[in-house]
């Protein structure tokens, strides 16, 4: 679908899920066939109940399907072990999710460095990665800060810089922008934007087309079928305000916004 294509990092063939509630099988997702490359930028949309999050769940390697196959970077997530699919979901795959999941009473750096905790990283490895990621997010003066002295944006950024510590194949985010006004949710586009720039692989769930229209490619679901996947054409550009600082467009807009 590109013309410089990486390598497929979500293969999802044949894929199907159907709940049975008594009497009654939702088919919550159909016989979808989809790939997803290396540095891609793609938005999921659809309407209440098409099936995005039942989708963003098994992409994330979170549920199992009914049947068909889901390849994460070459491996057939069905054959592999409970140890391996939980380092799978630690280490290739970062979340972000609509309501921020922060602890309220941590800082932002120790809120980033959690994931290193869990993986075993050394503290002075932990803190000097949470910090590069918090920077990157445009938060290098917030990071002592806790959830409730930031602001929804910032704290989304922190959730970001937390999903990206372990470096990720995939940042995975369903509805980001969900709990975020225009103005805010223009800003975490910036982030992810610029993120995208830097080569990560983006795979975003929202119901909003204005979100849907930052990214590079847009899949439609209805009724848990495919029913368009088309490159956007013309892009949102992030940053209605001019960037003054080229390596750090985050700053510049906020400096811009004050
Ligand atoms: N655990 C479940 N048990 C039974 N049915 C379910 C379950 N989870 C989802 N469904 C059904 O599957 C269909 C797809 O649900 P899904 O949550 O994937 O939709 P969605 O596109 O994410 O919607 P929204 O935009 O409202 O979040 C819906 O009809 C829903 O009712
Ligand atoms: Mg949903």
């Amino acid at each position: 679908m590109n013309e410089s294509k990486g390598n497929v990092v979500i293969h999802a063939k044949g894929l199907s899920k159907h709940y049975v509630l008594g009497a009654e099988t939702i088919r919550a997702l159909r016989n979808v066939d989809l790939e997803i490359h290396e540095g891609e930028y793609v938005a999921i949309m659809g309407p209440s109940g098409s099936g995005k999050s039942t989708f963003m769940n098994l992409i994330g390697a979170l549920d199992t399907p009914t049947s068909g196959e889901y390849w994460l970077n070459g491996q057939d997530v069905a054959k592999l072990s409970e140890s391996k699919l939980a380092r799978i979901r630690n280490r290739e795959i970062g979340f972000v999710f609509q309501t921020f999941n922060l602890l309220a009473r941590a800082s932002s750096l120790h809120n980033v460095e959690l994931p290193l905790v869990y993986a075993g990283v050394p503290s002075a490895e932990r803190k000097r990665r949470a910090r590069e990621k918090l920077e990157m997010v445009g938060l290098g003066d917030r990071m002592g800060h806790k959830p409730p002295e930031l602001s929804g944006g910032q704290r989304q950024r922190v959730a970001v810089a937390r999903a990206l510590v372990n470096n990720p194949a995939i940042l995975l985010a369903d509805e980001p922008t969900g709990n975020l006004d225009s103005k805010t949710s223009a800003e975490i586009m910036d982030v992810f934007n610029r993120l995208n720039e830097q080569g990560q692989t983006i795979v975003l769930v929202t119901h909003e087309h204005d979100i849907a229209e930052y990214a590079k490619r847009q899949v439609h679901l209805r009724d848990g079928v495919i029913e368009r996947d088309f490159l956007n054409e013309v892009r949102r550009v992030p940053g209605s305000v001019p960037t003054a600082d080229e390596d750090n467009p985050v700053a510049a807009t906020q400096t811009a916004g004050a």
